[in-house]
């Protein structure tokens, strides 16, 4: 392809998140913090940073002003209504950026004319137009918006775009500022607008697309097809009301779809997408909803175990991006839920260091559909435990079956315990001064051995209500003292099952040292 091929279908990124963005109920940025995301949308590669609304504040002004001096590279512009003031002080604030923009807007719907500017067609068009000239007076790069562009009559649209052009603007920005267009209608809207402005190809043909349908990315692209060469969006769709187009969407779907959208390219560096996303969500405090594409913390989570089993096998049978190529450190995620498989289990301990053979690994998973049918998440701390319960099972001489606890203010505690050794299986029941003791004595009647708790530790391993509760304790025998860990999310149970630890390890001793050797010992 040649080089004026390549520039043909270069699309320019347009970010607006430190305006439009800046926008979104309950998101606001201090100029500090606006200066820190400004030099990340350069690192990210935006073409044309837009910084803010100078006339405002002076908050507004000044953080537009600082970008202007601090931030290279991108083009750095300043919105003003059309309107002589807002334009001289938007110019102030751009003047110092090596590449300054002035992007002046003005309603053009019949709906904003007849109610908000209470304006004709003919004194808009004179409005744009000596707005546009009096921008142009300071800077060469101006930016013309048609404010309700998609809801304005494409005949009158095309004449004010033509005049603008005429008067200088350089950009002609088409925005759909209420999010009410379609993308097969906004096509052709640009399309019309390419047949129909005879000075057309004078200017950049931009889009800026709302969100209020959830359709702000789709007509985004949908006009690129059309010929726009600009794309204004934000990052995370961050914008007045439902927001705006979200640029990694806008990009990263150019890229993956390179069949449907042929030559055409940005300039963004697609590896700085999640770094970029996290600042702005925590500096303007609008977190991202988790199932956000490209950046959302669901956006390459795996919970299923047929999905689990497939991306382990080839990444590609559920993921059409590599979450590496838009900056996701972490990798692709098998979340471990009650819908998890053996092969999302088995690599999650893998990766924890843990290997174990099939029998030990069947085991483990048996232990795990049953936490993961209580608890929503499985976290690692949960698996550690498990394993490692697991892994000592293979001496217990005794394993816990089930149990039944009886206990409340006007009851006696009671405590139902089945135990099996080998393939029998017992089952003793016993009254307590609480649960877990009555449980610890349902134990001993089975086992004929009879501990002491000297000590006892309860935490939660993980967060959240149905976090496991980890039970450390410390039981004396006759002839030592044993101590154990043991979790689940009934802590009467991890109580029992902590306990039973003991014992088995009190037997296996005997069975190897006989029972008449005393000491002490300390299990893991
Ligand atoms: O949504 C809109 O119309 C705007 C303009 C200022 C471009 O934000
Ligand atoms: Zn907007």
């Amino acid at each position: 392809m040649t080089t004026k091929g390549k520039r043909k279908d270069r699309v320019l990124v347009f970010d607006t998140t430190l305006r439009d963005g800046e926008q979104s109920p309950g998101a606001s940025l201090d100029h500090r913090e606006k200066v820190e995301i400004a030099h990340q949308l350069a690192q990210l590669g935006v073409d044309i940073i837009e910084a803010g609304f100078p006339i405002a504040s002076p908050g507004d002004f000044r953080a537009v002003h600082e970008i202007a001096e601090a931030v290279t590279g991108p083009t750095i512009a300043g919105l003003a209504r059309c309107v002589e003031a807002d334009i001289a002080r938007c110019a102030e604030a751009v003047m110092p950026a090596r590449k300054p923009r002035i992007h002046v807007f003005l309603a053009t719907s019949a709906i904003h004319r007849k109610f908000k500017l209470r304006k004709a067609r003919a004194e808009i068009i004179k409005q744009a137009m000596k707005s546009v000239k009096q921008a142009k007076s300071f800077v060469n790069d101006v930016e013309f918006s048609p404010e309700d562009a998609s809801r304005t009559e494409p005949d009158f649209l095309a004449q004010v775009v033509e005049a603008a052009i005429d008067a200088g603007a350089t950009t002609i920005n088409i925005p759909d500022t209420v999010g009410y267009t379609m993308p097969s209608e906004f096509s052709h809207l640009i399309s019309y607008l390419y047949e129909s402005v005879p000075n057309i190809n004078d200017a950049v043909i931009s889009v800026h697309c709302h969100n209020d349908l959830g359709l702000g990315v789709a007509n985004s692209l949908a006009s690129l097809q059309a010929g726009a060469r600009q794309v204004e969006c934000t990052i995370n769709g961050l914008g007045e009301r439902a927001g705006n187009a979200a640029l990694e969407e806008v990009v990263m779907t150019l890229r993956t779809r390179n069949d449907v959208y042929g030559p055409l390219w940005t300039n963004i560096k697609p590896e700085r997408l999640v770094p970029v996303s996290r600042l702005v969500s925590r500096l303007t405090g609008m977190s991202v909803q988790r199932n956000k594409a490209i950046v959302g913390a669901n956006a390459f989570a795996h919970s299923s175990g047929v999905h689990q089993d497939g991306v382990i096998k080839e990444r590609s049978t559920y993921e059409i991006i590599d979450p590496a190529t838009v900056g996701c450190q972490d990798g692709s995620d098998l979340v471990l839920s009650k819908l998890s498989g053996k092969n999302g289990l088995k690599q999650a301990l893998n990766k924890m260091g843990i290997s174990l053979n099939a029998e030990e690994l069947a085991k483990v998973y048996e232990r795990f559909v049953d936490l993961a049918d209580k608890k929503k998440l499985i976290y690692d701390d949960d698996l550690l435990l498990i394993a490692s319960e697991q892994l000592s099972d293979a001496v217990n001489i005794y394993t816990l079956e089930c149990m039944q606890v009886t206990a409340g203010s006007s009851t006696i505690p009671t405590a139902t315990v089945k135990l099996c050794k080998g393939d029998e299986v017992l089952q003793e029941a016993a009254c307590g001064d609480g649960p877990v003791d009555a449980a610890c004595k349902a134990i001993d009647r089975i086992t004929n051995v009879s501990g002491r708790l000297t000590d006892y530790t309860l935490q939660a391993v993980t967060v959240g209500k149905d976090a496991m509760g980890e039970v450390s304790l410390r039981v004396a025998f006759d002839e030592e003292t044993i101590s154990a860990k043991a979790a689940s999310t009934d802590i009467v149970e991890a109580s029992a099952k902590a306990y039973l630890s003991c014992v088995n390890r009190l037997l296996s001793d005997r069975e190897a040292n006989g029972a008449n050797e005393t000491a002490t010992k300390e299990t893991p």
